[in-house]
């Protein structure tokens, strides 16, 4: 399982935060679809080592808490909803969303200990996301080019692990070198790189012009122009938005974007699962309903044929930046963000 190979001919050094299994960054965690989740429904749920409980009250809304009742420890999975609180099933003891006993049968005074640890809770994109700690820095973000606001049509890819660290899969998207050597596109690329320590978001922008070579540029080139460019921004070490099609014209249309979310959690020690979303704006009326979809499947077809061809490349590798180029420099740099990111206080088995 997860052990240093060849420790003393390629020693490596260990990172604070990146590529480092014994630290749970702070950062939106991806649980489930709010599909899964219906009112009154309680589940029991481990994220990142963390073994939770999530519950939707009758307002709707979506509380997280650790799985223990503090009274005995009974797996709170096995209790009620009733109203807006989870009630455990051995001796009825009911906690409100926060993670505070609200009441206890046998008694009227509530002892201070009577209390769980509570997660924050987002809904977005149709989905519960989870903050390891109860007062999160920011909101989950959003695209660049899509606002809170915007209403928008979601699909869920099929989810798949990786045995090989989050923080270093995310590479893939800002790896100008591969693009050539492993994808053939001969993208000249220009970066640009706006990092927000506060708001733990760096973005990178690419831009370049398409190569002429070969017959894959030339398709490219006549549906796409001379111009490509994609922007990947990175909301906190644990989510990758890509936006592709950015300013891409065929003739004079412009074509519209196309925007994915890697939402990435750890599972254990040297074990990640990866849940893609696509994301469109919801246009309105018939043919606006097919656009969407059509922009769904599409964006979906790309993930595909970009994974394909370097997903696994990350199965075995020993991750370990020890002879960057300049060319490397948006990896060099979301390294050094990824650091800055505060641990949680959960840990992985
Ligand atoms: S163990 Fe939960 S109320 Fe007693
Ligand atoms: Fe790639």
């Amino acid at each position: 399982m997860h052990s240093i190979k060849n420790p003393s001919t390629q020693p490596v050094t260990e990172f604070p935060v990146f590529n480092n299994w014994s630290v749970v960054a702070n950062g939106w965690y991806f649980a489930m679809p709010s599909s899964e989740l219906k009112s009154l429904d309680v589940k029991a749920f481990q994220l990142c080592g963390q073994e939770l409980v999530l519950f939707r009250g009758s307002d709707g809304r979506v509380s997280a808490l650790d799985a223990y009742c503090p009274h005995m420890g009974t797996h709170l999975g096995k209790g009620k909803v009733i109203g807006n609180h989870l009630r455990c099933f051995f001796h009825h003891w009911k906690f409100d969303g926060k993670g505070d006993c609200v009441h206890i049968p046998c008694q009227k005074e509530i002892p201070e200990r009577a209390k769980v640890p509570s997660y924050s809770v987002i809904e977005m994109y149709e989905s519960i996301w989870i903050y390891p700690s109860a007062n999160p820095s920011r909101e989950l973000l959003d695209f660049q080019e899509l606002t809170h606001e915007s209403p928008k049509m979601i699909t869920f890819g099929k989810s798949y692990e990786r045995s090989c660290h989050h923080h270093v899969t995310m590479i893939n998207g800002i790896d100008p070198q591969h693009l050539k050597t492993v994808h053939n596109l001969d993208i000249e690329m220009s970066v640009e790189i706006n990092e927000s320590e506060r708001e733990s978001c760096l973005d990178v922008t690419l831009n370049g012009k398409i190569g002429t070579g070969n017959s894959k540029e030339k398709l490219a080139r006549f549906f796409l122009g001379d111009q490509y460019s994609y922007a990947m921004r990175y909301d906190h070490g644990n989510n990758g938005f890509l936006t592709l099609m950015r300013d891409v014209y065929f003739k004079t249309w412009k074509w519209p974007t196309l925007h994915m979310i890697f939402a990435y959690r750890p599972i254990e020690k040297g074990r990640i699962l990866v849940q893609p979303i696509y994301i469109t704006r919801k246009r309105s009326g018939v043919i606006g309903w097919i656009v969407s979809k059509f922009l769904l499947w599409l964006t979906k077809r790309a993930f595909y044929s970009l994974q394909g061809e370097d997903g696994e490349v990350y199965e075995n590798m020993r991750f370990y930046p020890g002879a960057l180029l300049a060319i490397d420099r948006p990896v060099a740099q979301y390294i050094q963000f990824v650091n800055k990111l505060k641990p949680s206080p959960w840990k992985l088995p």
